[in-house]
């Protein structure tokens, strides 16, 4: 529940990924275990505060950015890469419960870890003895106590401050209090596919804003209270200890993405009444809501707009609802990705409406993994992992990321009250079947129909659950005075 004597948000106290967003070229996850010394690990934890990187210094990093873009492009030259670092941190329930904290945050998804809710998430997996274990990767079978995020320009700025981080913890050392149980990189895609995730589509257009922070909203763009995001602030529901005060809750995913096995479904399937090309393109931008270039089908249904795409002004402003009617799927499936996950006018329009705002997030991922090779191209099957680290920053992931997956991606009956039954999302939906997902209105001259979809063609190998705490609980809950 939101505390009434709350001071008003500092943005100097909150870590930086989640209202704002580190600025990354790359970014590196290290996820790591707490060694049993846990006074000496809560003692070098000092020594990381200061490298935390708060939301109002990404605020100073990305003007420079701006800044550094505007003078490039006034002297006509391409702008050089600014070398700029950000580090965050986080920590799992059984992160915390090493660390002795026993208030809990008061999330279930959060207590339960997200190895207890892979089955209720839709993973495959194998179930004996009544235990069912997701096909995940063995480092996200066992605990993972934290997870250190560190952004950058490139891999030596990363590197480098890893190095920093490391000697913090004296890794490699007797005096090590942490060991790495597992560690991820992923980078922002090269050339023209900056921005996009591996399936070709921009991602990271839809965000929502936040309340007294992002003061200049764009069309379209809905704003939410401070507490849908931040623990303890007004529109956060659930008592929270004191010290979870501008904390936010992450559902960090680690999503690997099929993509020759994607394309050649494409391929394979276009929607009739156009030339093959087109009619597969059509077929991705209605299995996402958007074209590759991040034009929405709901404003630009036909072809694609890459002016629209790049539009911050006019890229969010539809409602599924083209001119006032969000029960036909005309313009954009029922089912698909960005409907399904931000469903705008099909509750809102509702009598009485439902207020999306307790299920809005705010993604910050990035790709990993290389590109297509050729030989994977040409024969549509995958030999090398890449895809998606998703990571969703809420502050309650039960409303939040869990309900999103679980009550309207993987339900087939979602949006409801609809004239024919939606289907699955084809770009995240999960059924017990991988191979049994359909969906309807896939195409729009034949919106009952439906369309078999015989591949998952994003597959999860794990993930966590994790609280990112507020800069001042770091330093007064988490971290222990050297004297101590
Ligand atoms: C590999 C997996 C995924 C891919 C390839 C993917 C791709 C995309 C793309 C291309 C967009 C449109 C661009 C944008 O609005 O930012 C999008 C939007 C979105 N995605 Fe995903 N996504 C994935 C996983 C997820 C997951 C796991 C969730 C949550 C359970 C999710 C939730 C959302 C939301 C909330 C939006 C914004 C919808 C809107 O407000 O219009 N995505 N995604």
């Amino acid at each position: 529940m939101a505390s009434s004597t709350a001071p008003p948000l500092d943005l100097n106290n909150v870590q930086g990924d989640s209202l704002i967003g580190l600025p990354k070229k790359t970014q590196t996850y290290v996820f790591f275990q707490i060694d049993d010394n846990v006074k000496g690990f809560r003692t070098q934890l000092a020594q990381l505060v200061p490298l935390i990187t708060s939301a109002a210094q990404v605020q100073s990093h990305r003007a420079s950015i701006a800044q550094n873009k505007k003078t490039a492009a006034d002297k006509g030259v391409p702008p050089p890469l600014l070398k700029l670092a950000g580090v965050n941190i986080a920590f799992s329930h059984s992160g915390l419960a090493k660390l002795g904290i026993t208030d809990e945050i008061g999330d279930t998804a959060f207590d339960g870890g997200m190895l207890a809710d892979a089955q209720d998430l839709g993973d495959q997996g194998t179930t004996s003895g009544g235990t069912f274990t997701p096909n995940w990767i063995p480092a996200f079978k066992n605990p993972v106590h934290g997870v250190i995020l560190i952004s950058g320009d490139s891999h030596v700025t990363t590197a480098a401050t890893l190095l920093e981080i490391e000697k913090i913890f004296a890794v490699g050392t007797s005096n090590a209090t942490l060991h790495e149980v597992l560690r991820l990189v992923g980078d922002v895609r090269p050339g023209d596919e900056k921005g996009h995730e591996h399936f070709g589509f921009l991602d990271g257009i839809s965000q929502p804003a936040v309340q007294g922070v992002d003061t200049s909203p764009n069309p379209g763009q809905e704003t939410v209270s401070q507490g849908i995001i931040l623990l303890g602030r007004e529109g956060d529901t659930v008592t929270r200890p004191s010290w979870a005060l501008d904390g936010s809750l992450i559902a960090l995913r680690y999503l690997f993405q099929l993509v020759p096995e994607f394309d050649t479904f494409l391929k394979q399937n276009p929607i009739p009444g156009l030339p093959p090309i087109q009619g597969s393109e059509l077929l991705g931008a209605r299995f996402v809501g958007r074209w590759k270039s991040g034009a929405p089908i709901d404003i630009t249904p036909t072809q694609d707009n890459p002016a629209l795409g790049a539009d911050p002004s006019r890229n969010n402003d539809f409602r599924y609802a083209f001119p006032d009617d969000p029960q036909t799927q005309d313009r954009c499936p029922f089912a698909a990705h960005t409907r399904k996950t931000n469903p705008r006018a099909d509750l809102e329009d509702l009598s009485p409406p439902i207020s999306t705002e307790t299920r809005r997030i705010i993604r910050r991922g990035i790709q990993f993994g290389p590109e297509v090779s050729a030989v994977e191209a040409a024969t549509g099957k995958t030999v090398q992992g890449r895809g998606l680290i998703f990571v969703a920053y809420q502050s309650n992931i039960v409303n939040g990321f869990q309900f999103i997956q679980h009550s309207w991606a993987n339900n087939t009956g979602f949006p409801i009250d609809k004239p024919v039954t939606p289907g699955f999302d084809p770009i995240i939906g999960q059924a017990t079947d991988p191979s049994s997902r359909t969906l309807s209105g896939t195409n729009p001259n034949a919106q009952s129909n439906t369309l078999a979809l015989p591949t998952q063609w994003v597959v999860p190998k794990g993930g966590e659950y994790f609280f990112s705490p507020s800069i001042p609980a770091l330093k007064s809950t988490l971290v222990l005075a050297a004297s101590s």
